[in-house]
């Protein structure tokens, strides 16, 4: 985000992503994603898995399609989940290449936005360090080109959400009667938030974020959640365990931080740890993980972990994600 362009930050995301028929047309955040909606984008999704060792699903609802990712901070699994999420619906994939693109010469995010619309590029998947940006670019789009938030500075990481949600339903069952413990740096953390906005429109049983307090959430970001200081208070009987990495690209002053060894100490999560939360709960990590520092690498490849199933997940969703935006343009043409 180039800081002299102002964003302003818009107080309903959520109506802005759905069309006067409520259909998906961006995908900016969670919050306010009505269950009945959020659970038709994981059952499309579940038709996008297909067995380990089999082809991966494919489909040509997007045929004719251009799909631009814009990462402008680092991604490893949203941006190639998303490409190939693209390429597997029969789109054309554009992975812009942001620290060889003319932002770097000064031109604006929505100079960029315009020129890729110029070049007939449907769907824009925006990852951006600086909060508000993909919904002000949905505002400023076309209205038959799509905006989905690829992860949006602290604020919300919706298709991460989703994917977190679906690996749980497909663990667990049902939601009402889970306890799921989210642990690490709650307050810089997209993916907590939209876990938690995705968790509790599911009904969740009992959601609680536990951090070192220099590391909890405004209260007010997360209602009904649990905010705890205590890991071993925090896992008794989790259905569901979930570690989060710290953000430090994202907290301007490490002093009260706690060093490595500390902090695994009191929040790492761990063979020792676990033995606090039910037998078969499962261990989640939305990546990338630092191992040692939030999570015992033997238990992130244990039998628990289900993170690499988060990742494959991850491009069901986003296959899903797409056709729906896709579908709802094909209507707006
Ligand atoms: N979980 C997640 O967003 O990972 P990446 O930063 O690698 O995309």
């Amino acid at each position: 985000m180039n800081s002299a362009e102002p964003i302003e930050r818009l107080t309903d995301e959520a109506s802005l992503q759905l069309d006067e028929r409520g259909h998906l047309c961006h995908l900016l955040t969670l919050k306010g994603l009505e269950r009945p909606l959020m659970t038709e984008i994981l059952d499309d999704a579940e038709n996008y898995l297909t067995a380990p060792g089999d082809l991966p699903a494919r489909s040509r609802s997007m045929v004719g399609r251009t799909v631009a990712n814009l990462f402008f901070e680092p991604s490893t699994r949203t941006r190639a989940s998303f490409d190939l999420a693209g390429k597997r619906l029969g789109a054309d994939v554009l992975n812009l290449d942001v620290n060889t693109s003319s932002r770097k010469k000064g031109e604006s995010i929505l100079d960029t936005i315009y020129t890729l619309e110029a070049m007939q590029v449907d769907v824009m998947v925006v990852r951006d360090a600086s909060a508000g940006v993909p919904a002000y670019i949905a505002r400023h789009v076309q209205p038959h080109v799509s905006i989905l938030n690829a992860g949006e500075s602290d604020v919300s990481h919706p298709t991460q959400g989703l994917l977190d949600v679906l690996t749980i339903r497909q663990h667990k069952g049902i939601f009402e009667n889970l306890a799921v413990a989210i642990v690490g740096d709650i307050r810089h953390s997209r993916v907590a938030m939209s876990a938690a906005q995705a968790l509790t429109t599911l009904g969740v049983g009992e959601l609680r974020l536990i951090s070192p307090p220099v590391m909890a959430p405004d209260p007010d970001a997360v209602p009904g959640a649990r905010i705890m200081d205590n890991l071993g208070d925090g896992l008794e009987d989790a259905d569901v365990v979930m570690a989060l990495r710290i953000q430090r690209e994202r907290i301007g002053n490490l002093d009260g931080i706690p060093g490595i060894d500390e902090y695994f100490a009191n929040f790492g999560i761990s063979h020792e740890s676990m033995k606090r939360a039910k037998p078969d709960a499962i261990v989640m990590h939305p990546g990338p993980m630092n191992r040692g520092i939030e999570i015992e690498g033997s238990l992130a490849d244990g039998p628990n972990s289900v993170i690499t199933q988060q990742v494959t997940n991850g491009v069901a969703v986003r296959m899903a994600v797409l056709d729906r935006v896709s579908k709802t343009m094909a209507t707006r043409n």
